[in-house]
């Protein structure tokens, strides 16, 4: 049977295409994963962003919500994804005000430059709980409920439907690729990235039977980002940010949506255990901050 073209242009990058489903993201707060919900909210989605500063994430659930007409965007403050009990009762609320949970997008992660002989037991364990066990947790939460939501879209027919588009049960971690060569002062990010990659790829083989597809990005040096301010190194004198790198240039949070856009849309519904490197080819002359 050949493509059809109302099938091809009709699911991708529409106006709706996420109407009646539910974001929940950890790292809310943060420049890369506020832009990957605002560009779901955007495009019709409501969500629950969680975060450890409780006034920044009632604020920016409000400057979310303002994107959209009738948008909902909870903002729930004090949680600290390294307590798994703060994270279920969190999922547990934004699936009673929401109506359910059919993406997550786990973004929190924790992140400084220390040579390892000065890394502290405690500095390393720290960032590894973060990233690698804060995961952990809000998959654990979260399950059921993507569950749930595969559950309601095969009930219609997995296709789009006008008042709840798009597929559901859709997990992204957000990763780096600092742990694909190594990176100088950062053991305790490229053991805690790799565990991370490690989780997701099991996620999508232990439950890809029950429809939930579980991804990767992974993003590279991205303008105007906590990670790049204070990590990123310095320029030298005269040189363009990104301009020793492939395509010549940091990349934008845009680039970093659009790759959350198509995973979680139907252009991606045959992708799972992968990872969406969004680095301008950075990962492949990498050399340290
Ligand atoms: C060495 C440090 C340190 C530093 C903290 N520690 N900062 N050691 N150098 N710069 C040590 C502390 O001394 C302590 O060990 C242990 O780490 C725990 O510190 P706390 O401050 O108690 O921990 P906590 O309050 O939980 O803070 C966590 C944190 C912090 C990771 C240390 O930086 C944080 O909350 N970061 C969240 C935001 C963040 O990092 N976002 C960036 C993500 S960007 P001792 O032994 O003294 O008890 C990203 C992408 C990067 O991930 C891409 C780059 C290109």
């Amino acid at each position: 049977m050949p493509l059809k073209k109302s099938e091809f242009l009709s699911h991708v990058w529409q106006d709706g295409l996420f109407k009646g489903k539910v974001v929940f993201c950890t790292g809310g707060n943060g420049t890369i994963c506020s832009a990957q919900v605002r560009a779901l909210v955007y495009l019709g989605a409501n969500a629950c962003i969680v975060g450890r500063n409780e006034q920044k994430t009632l604020d920016m659930a409000k400057d979310l919500a303002a994107q959209r007409q009738g948008a909902k965007v909870i903002g729930i403050g004090n949680i600290d994804v390294r307590d798994i009990d703060l994270l279920s009762k969190a999922a547990e609320r934004c699936a009673k005000e929401l109506g359910g949970i059919d993406f997550l997008i786990a973004g929190a992660a924790g992140n400084f430059l220390a040579p390892m002989a000065q890394l502290s037991a405690n500095a390393f364990k720290t960032v590894m709980d973060i990233d690698v066990l804060g995961s952990y947790n809000v998959t654990k939460v979260c399950i059921p409920y993507l569950l749930e939501s595969v559950k309601k879209y095969n009930s219609q027919g997995g296709l789009p439907k006008s008042d709840t588009a798009g597929p559901s049960g859709r997990i992204i971690y957000v990763s780096a690729t600092m742990h694909y060569t190594g990176m100088a002062l950062q053991t305790h990010v490229v053991a805690a990235k790799a565990a991370v990659d490690a989780i997701s790829h099991n996620v999508a083989l232990e439950y890809g039977p029950l429809g939930i597809t579980s991804n990767i990005i992974a993003p590279g040096p991205i303008a105007g980002t906590e990670g790049m301010d204070r990590l990123g190194g310095k320029l030298r004198a005269n040189e363009r940010p990104g301009q020793r790198l492939p395509l010549g240039r940091w990349g934008s949070i845009k680039e970093i949506a659009d790759a959350t856009v198509w995973l979680f849309s139907d252009a991606a519904n045959y992708v799972t255990g992968q990872t969406t490197i969004v680095d301008g080819g950075a990962w492949h002359v990498q050399t340290g901050p």
